[in-house]
């Protein structure tokens, strides 16, 4: 039997979203657990994590200046106790109507200095300044990256949302977790169904802890989407495709299929 852990374990993979400097956030509090956050993350075969916490508490308890500096000294401290990992320069950016200013003001960070910008939609509802703001951000020349989508309500009730809005150019990542059912079976359904769409570019950890569901540990995940995407493609959402990003590189992925959206809606969707 064809066993997908042999060839997973050579990646040199790539974590966008990551809740992982200490007291910014809903991350950790300590020093302490980032450092054994990064250890779970550098055994799994991560080597590169960008910190991205949420702009909201940043702008509103910290400062960019302050993460900044975290990130810069536990790029010290990892490879002073050797661990073979290296922290970049983000943030989770909540759509609001201000993210487009902000991001042009330097208050809101794209993914390390590049022009991918991780964008988080509001878990629930669906405004109607959604693809107002998204289309202003683009308008900057910087690609949203959404994050999670299939933990968003709106995207949960109408995947043509999400599907639309990658036609337009946006990509997206999804939680590893969510492939396994970390984030419950319907979240899981959705997942796999968004995954055999096309409509997941990137997985990340979303990590907030050392342990538990929100661990920094991607390769379950990754082996979950090889069996439903094959190999190849799995690899590509921890590896080529993010480190594309953080280098600001161009990105070019396969359109939604269609066909299996409208297949598959009635079996998901049509409760
Ligand atoms: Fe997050």
């Amino acid at each position: 039997m064809h066993d997908s852990r042999y060839t997973l374990m050579y990646l040199h993979m790539y974590d966008l979203h990551c809740h992982i400097l200490p007291g910014l956030d809903d991350g950790p509090k300590v020093i302490d657990d980032t450092m054994a956050m990064a250890r779970v993350a550098a055994q799994q075969g991560t080597r590169v994590m960008v910190c991205t916490p949420h702009r909201k508490d940043v702008g509103e308890n910290s400062s960019v200046d302050h993460v900044r500096d975290l990130v810069v000294g536990i790029n010290r401290d990892l490879e002073g106790e050797g661990v073979a990992l290296e922290f970049l320069v983000g943030m989770e950016n909540h759509l609001d109507l201000d993210l487009p200013a902000d991001l042009a003001a330097g208050k809101a960070l794209p993914l390390n200095g590049t022009r991918y910008c991780l964008v988080e939609l509001p878990f629930f509802g669906r405004p109607n300044y959604l693809e107002d703001v998204l289309f202003q951000i683009q308008l900057q020349g910087i690609t949203p990256v959404l994050a999670h989508p299939e933990r968003i309500e709106a995207v949960q009730n109408d995947v043509g949302l999400l599907a639309g809005f990658v036609e337009r150019g946006m990509l997206s990542q999804v939680t590893a977790g969510s492939v396994v059912g970390h984030f419950g079976k319907k979240v899981r359904s959705i997942t796999h169904s968004l995954l055999r769409q096309q409509l997941v570019h990137i997985l990340a950890s979303d990590t907030h802890f050392p342990a538990g569901p929100r661990s920094p540990e991607l390769r379950e995940g990754v082996e979950a989407a090889a069996s439903i995407v094959g190999e190849v493609e799995a690899e590509a959402m921890v590896v080529d495709t993010p480190r594309r990003i953080v280098e600001d590189l161009p990105v070019e992925v396969e359109p939604p299929r269609h066909e299996e959206r409208g297949g598959r809606r009635w079996f998901f969707f049509g409760r």
